[in-house]
Formats: structure tokens, sequence, C-alpha cells
């Protein structure tokens, strides 16, 4: 396990519509959450800005922007991420865009995450995705993509971070989405864990939208979220 403080392995994910809704939420987070990602939905009103912003109050950015297109397309998108200072950014696990997304981050220290299989896809959804792999065997491929293209890690489900922890050993961070706590609604995600079971299984950082977004007191469950990491880590 790597030595990332417990307060830095929750990625809270920004998904509103606008940034003055996600900025809100930052502000009531204050302290407490120092990680934030920001995806698809918001890279459409502003997000990119407010990545800026972000990062010049010492937050870390998660660029959720899940590549996929040809090699030289993926390398060029790739070079102009790298200059806006984020930390983390998603592309596609097929070996040859993520060779590209390494090619074009050059020696920049923007970490390259290579997207396994959605936690919102489950075993039924393999035949859509053309593959006759079990969701596990999909996983552990595209994992070995990630690592011999040279990326930095991957998403995957708690699920499926041991048997990724076995192959790859501490050579990939194992950032974990569809994060519930018990007796939280699973919305559209599929392959959840707790965040206590998804630490003891091997992720590396957390990422969470809605319970943190739905609840009352977003601080108090961010808070809550890193003492059940800490507690994980400590076990
Ligand atoms: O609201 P919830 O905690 O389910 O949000 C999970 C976030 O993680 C969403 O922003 C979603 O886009 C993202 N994500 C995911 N599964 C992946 C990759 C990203 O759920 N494999």
């Amino acid at each position: 396990m790597l030595t990332i403080p417990a307060a830095e392995r929750l990625i809270v994910a920004l998904d509103l519509p606008t940034v003055d809704e996600a900025r809100s939420l930052v502000n009531r987070l204050g302290g407490a959450v120092g990680f934030y990602k920001i995806g698809l939905q918001l890279q459409y009103s502003g997000g990119i800005d407010l990545a800026r912003e972000l990062r010049g109050q010492g937050k870390k950015i998660f660029l959720d922007a899940k590549l996929l297109d040809i090699d030289q397309t993926v390398t060029n998108a790739v070079a102009n991420i790298a200059r806006l200072g984020v930390d983390f950014l998603t592309v596609h696990g097929l070996g040859p865009t993520l060779r590209a997304a390494a090619k074009g981050r050059g020696t920049s220290a923007l970490k390259l995450l290579a997207v396994t299989v959605l936690t919102s896809q489950g075993p039924e959804d393999m035949a859509e995705l053309g593959t006759r792999f079990s969701v596990e065997e999909l996983v552990l491929r595209r994992a070995k993509a990630a690592l011999d293209a040279g990326c930095d890690g991957v998403i995957a489900s708690g699920r499926e971070a041991a048997p990724i922890r076995a192959m790859a050993g501490d050579r990939l961070l194992i950032v974990t989405p569809g994060i519930r706590s018990e007796g939280s609604a699973a919305d559209d995600q599929k392959r959840t864990m707790t965040p206590r079971e998804a630490i003891a299984a091997g992720a590396d950082y957390l990422v969470m939208g809605r319970e943190i977004m739905r609840s009352p007191d977003p601080g108090g469950a961010a808070e809550r979220v890193i003492r059940e990491i800490e507690a994980a880590l400590s076990n």
C-alpha cells in the first residue's frame, strides 16, 4: 500500500450541471476534501476553467475525460491536457490508445488512468461490449495493457482490485468508483463496495459523487468516509 494520506484518497466527483453549483459544493466541503473529479457533464459547462481555479487553491484535479479516438488525436489531446496542470486523466483501456496517451503526456507529471470496465456494467453487459471475456478477465487485460503502455493506474471497481494488485503489485494505482456506504442507494452502479471493503481489497483512491452530494451535510459525510479509509488502512 502506498503512503498516500487518507484524506487525499477520497476524490469527490463534481457531477453537477454548472460551475456555480460545483464551486458551492467545494466551498461547503472546505478543507475536508483536497481532490476533485471533473467529469463529462461539467467539462462542457466551464469545468476546465474550474479545474484551473481549484488548482490555484491547491486542490488536486482528476479530469475524467475518458478519451478514445485515433492515436494521433489522443496524443495531441493529452499534450494539451498535460499543459492544464491537472493531476489525473482517464483514457479508455485499449493498448494503442494508452500508448498514444503516454506519448502525449511526455515528461509532464500528469498521471494516466485506464478505464477498464465501467462500474455501471456487469456480466450481462459483456456481449454488448463485443467480448467473450468475463468482467474480471476484461478488467485484467486492460490493466495489463495500462502497465505495458507505461500508464500509471486504472479505474476499476473494488471487486477487481485484489486481482489487479496481484498482477501489478504497486506498479498501478487503483482508483475505484462505485463506492457506497452501507445502506446507501446504488443508483445505476452495479459493482459497488463500501469504502472499507474497497480499501481492504487494495484500492488506492475512492471516487464518490452522489452519496456525498446528496448528503444534507456533505462535509460530515466526506469526513466519515475519510475516517473509514483511515480505519481500513490501519487494519
Ligand atoms: O455518484 P457516484 O459515486 O456513483 O459517481 C461515480 C463517478 O465515477 C461518476 O462521476 C462516474 O462518471 C465515475 N466513473 C464510474 N465508473 C467508471 C469510471 C468513472 O462510475 N468506471
